[in-house]
């Protein structure tokens, strides 16, 4: 049940309450709070997905059975150890990263995470990156969390290389709240929700930026 007002977006939720939910609901290990406060130790933006939208996605992989598994866009890390943490021991993430020194970063915190058996960090452009891992498809799950302009291109690559029940998601879905600006951003987003709702089960989830979730047909 939610009222007209939170139907159209106004939030119940504060701070107070968000910071008592994510103690009880996604406390942090010292691995998985090092990744999250990457820009505090060696300058990378804090522009990382929240713990409930982490603890979210390693939930969708774990209700999707999930084992083979792709992130465009790793920054330090910090989602990419929640999705690896969700998979079985002969599960696989492939996460994509254009900057070489979060890629480091994200190395080192995955490593601390006790993970790095599972994760492969690949280093260099996304749609690239893509094309070079494409023999490992079908995958279980794609996450897309990297430069906004191109979500229309990782969407098509997704649609093409997941499963049979597989996941796109993809975070920002609301384009900072751009979504319908008549600008690159707003129209490769557009395309990308568009895309996918012709060709998957989809919802957008009201995360605080939106989060695409799609299940293949
Ligand atoms: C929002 S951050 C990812 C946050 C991460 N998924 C998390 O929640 O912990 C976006 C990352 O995508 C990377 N990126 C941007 N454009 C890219 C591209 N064309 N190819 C690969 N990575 C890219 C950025 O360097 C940045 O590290």
């Amino acid at each position: 049940m939610a009222d007209p007002s939170s139907r159209k977006g106004e939030r119940y939720a504060q701070p107070e309450l968000l910071d008592w939910l994510d103690a009880l609901h996604t406390p942090h290990d010292v691995a998985l709070q090092a990744a999250y406060e990457a820009n505090e130790h060696h300058g990378i933006p804090a522009i990382h997905v929240g713990a409930a939208e982490g603890k979210l996605l390693g939930l969708l992989l774990q209700l999707n059975g999930a084992k083979r598994v792709v992130e465009v866009g790793t920054l330090a890390g910090y989602s990419a150890i929640w999705m690896a943490r969700a998979l079985p021991a002969d599960g696989r993430l492939w996460t994509l990263e254009r900057d070489p020194k979060h890629a480091e970063v994200a190395c080192a915190n995955l490593a601390a995470a006790g993970v790095a058996d599972r994760v492969e960090v690949v280093v260099g452009d996304g749609m690239e990156s893509l094309r070079s891992i494409a023999d490992h498809a079908p995958f279980c799950a794609v996450f897309v969390d990297a430069d906004k302009e191109r979500y229309d291109q990782y969407g098509r690559w997704a649609l093409e290389h997941l499963r049979p029940g597989g996941l796109l998601l993809g975070d920002n879905a609301y384009a900072f709240g751009k979504l319908l600006a008549d600008d690159e951003r707003g129209r490769a987003m557009r395309a990308f929700h568009e895309e996918a709702a012709a060709a998957l089960d989809t919802v957008c989830a009201p995360t605080p930026d939106g989060l695409l979730i799609g299940r293949k047909r």
